[in-house]
C-alpha cells in the first residue's frame, strides 16, 4: 500500500496532553499509528498557566507518538478551548462579480469575508468562520455554490472566537516544543467529529465534553455548528468534593471516583462499604457508596444545570431530538448517562470515537474524543485540498489569513 500523508493532533487538556499520528488516503480515511500522553497540570480552566511545564509536557507526548509511528511531525492541528470562546451567528452578501454571473471561488471567498465583519475588540479574534448555507438569488440551501449561476451570493455562517491572549500562549507553548501550528481547531468541533453520527448532526444534537477543568457545549442542526460555549467546570470539581467530603487527599479521591463513585445515588447500594485512607496518612474510615454518591451527585447535577442553561441561551430548548452526546474523562463517570436524561429530559449517550483503522482501537474511548476528532479534521483538511487542487482553486480563505495573524507575531 503507498505510504498516505501524515496528519497530527495535539490536545492540551487540564488533565492530558494526547498526541495522536495518523495516516491519512485521498479520500480523508485515516489509520492511527501514534499515540502520546503526558500529564498536564499547566493549564487553569482551559486556559494555559504555565508555558514551560506545559511545553516539555508537549515534547513528552509528541515524542512518544513519533517513536510509536516511526514518523517524525513538524506540524499539527492544536485544540482550542476556554470559557473565553464565544459564538456568533452572522450573514454575509455580495453581488456576483463575472459578467456572465457564474460564481467563482473567489466570489465565496468575497461573501465569506463580508459574513466575517462583526463588532470585534481588540483582545478577541476569530477562529473559524463556518458556513452553515449558501443562497443565491434567494434560493437558500446551496452547500456548494460555485459554478451555479446567479448574481446575488448570500452565506449564512457561524463565527467562533477566543481571547487573542490565550490563542498566543497556546502557540508559544507548540513552538517552544519545536512544533508548527497547522490549525487551531475548536475542541468541541473536533470531539464531535470523533463521536456525533452524521443523523444527528442533521436533526439537532448537542455535544458535551466534560473535561477536568471545563465542560466544552456544541449544538448542531441541519447538519452544522449552530452554537458552542465552554464551561469553566468538570470532573476534576467532582475529585475536589470527595477529597473534602471524605477528608483525603486529592489522587485518592481521584482513585475511588474513577473506581467507585457513582454520580446517582438511585443506583447505588446501601450495604456496601470501601476503605477510605485520611490526609496526613493517619488511619483509615469506612464509607458506604451510597455516600460516595452522595456527595458527587450535587456537582453533576450542577454541571448538567449550566448545560441546560447554555441549550436555552442558545434558543434550541426543545429542538434537539439526537438528544445528547458525551465525551471526555467526565463521560466515564458512572451515573452519568442516567444523571444527563433526569435533568436535561433528552436522550443522552456516551460517545465512543469510531471508525478508525491502524491502532484506532487505543484510542476509541470517550477522553481521546477530541485528540481523535483533530486528526479527524485535519484528514478532511487534506483530503478536501487535494480536491480542491485538482478543481483548480485556491484555498486562500481563512485558515490562510489566521495563518498571516500567526505571522505577524513569530
Ligand atoms: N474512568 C474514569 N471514571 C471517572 N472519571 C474519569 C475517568 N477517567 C477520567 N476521568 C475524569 O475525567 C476528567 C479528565 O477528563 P479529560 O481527560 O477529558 O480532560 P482534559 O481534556 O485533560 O481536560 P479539559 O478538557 O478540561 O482541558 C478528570 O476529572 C478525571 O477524573
Ligand atoms: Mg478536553
Amino acid at each position: 500500500m503507498p505510504k498516505g500523508d501524515i496528519v497530527a493532533g495535539l490536545d492540551i487538556g487540564a488533565s492530558k496532553i494526547v498526541a495522536l499520528i495518523a495516516e491519512v488516503d485521498a479520500e480523508g480515511r485515516f489509520d492511527i499509528i501514534g499515540l502520546g500522553e503526558s500529564l498536564s497540570g499547566g493549564l487553569r480552566k482551559g486556559v494555559i498557566i504555565d508555558l514551560e511545564h506545559t511545553a516539555r509536557a508537549i515534547e513528552r507526548a509528541v515524542e512518544q507518538a513519533e517513536r510509536m509511528s516511526g514518523e517524525e511531525i513538524r506540524s499539527v492541528y492544536v485544540g482550542v478551548t476556554g470559557p473565553h470562546i464565544a459564538s456568533l451567528n452572522n450573514r454575509g452578501v455580495v453581488a456576483v462579480a463575472n459578467e456572465d454571473k457564474e460564481i467563482q471561488p473567489e466570489d465565496v471567498e468575497r461573501v465569506l469575508q463580508a459574513a466575517r465583519v462583526i463588532p470585534l475588540t481588540a483582545d478577541k479574534q476569530i477562529i473559524h468562520v463556518l458556513p452553515r448555507q449558501y443562497i443565491v438569488d434567494g434560493y437558500d440551501g446551496v452547500v456548494d455554490p460555485v459554478g451555479m449561476t446567479g448574481s446575488r451570493l448570500e452565506v449564512e455562517a457561524v463565527i467562533i472566537t477566543a481571547a487573542s491572549a490565550a490563542l498566543l500562549n497556546t502557540l508559544k507553548c507548540v513552538q517552544r516544543a519545536r512544533l508548527q501550528v497547522e490549525e487551531l481547531v475548536l475542541n468541541p468541533l473536533a470531539s464531535a467529529e470523533a463521536v456525533l453520527h452524521q443523523a444527528e448532526k442533521e436533526l439537532g444534537a448537542v455535544l458535551v465534553d466534560i473535561g477536568g477543568g471545563t465542560t466544552e457545549i456544541a449544538i448542531f442542526a441541519q447538519g452544522s455548528l449552530w452554537f458552542t460555549s465552554v464551561l469553566p467546570i468538570g470532573g476534576d470539581h467532582v475529585t475536589s468534593d470527595l477529597a473534602v467530603g471524605l477528608r483525603t487527599p486529592i489522587a485518592q479521591a481521584e482513585k475511588i471516583k474513577k473506581e467507585h463513585g457513582c454520580v446517582l445515588m438511585s443506583l447505588m447500594p446501601d450495604n456496601e462499604f470501601i476503605e477510605v485512607p485520611s490526609v496526613g496518612g493517619g488511619g483509615k474510615g469506612t464509607v458506604s457508596k451510597k455516600t460516595l454518591a452522595a456527595i458527587m451527585q450535587p456537582r453533576a447535577e450542577e454541571i448538567f444545570t449550566l448545560v441546560k442553561q447554555e441549550i436555552k441561551r442558545s434558543a434550541f430548548t426543545g429542538l434537539l431530538p439526537g438528544g445528547v452526546i458525551l465525551s471526555g474523562g467526565g463521560a466515564m463517570l458512572a451515573g452519568m448517562a442516567e444523571l444527563g436524561a433526569e435533568q436535561l429530559q433528552m436522550p443522552v449517550r456516551v460517545g465512543f470515537p469510531a471508525r478508525m483503522g491502524g491502532l484506532g482501537d487505543m484510542v476509541a474511548s470517550p477522553p481521546y474524543a477530541t485528540a481523535v476528532g483533530l486528526v479527524a479534521y485535519g484528514a478532511r483538511r487534506l483530503a478536501y485540498a487535494q480536491a480542491a487542487a485538482t478543481r483548480h482553486f485556491s484555498l486562500g480563505n481563512l485558515w490562510q489569513r489566521f495563518r498571516e495573524w500567526l505571522r505577524e507575531f513569530f
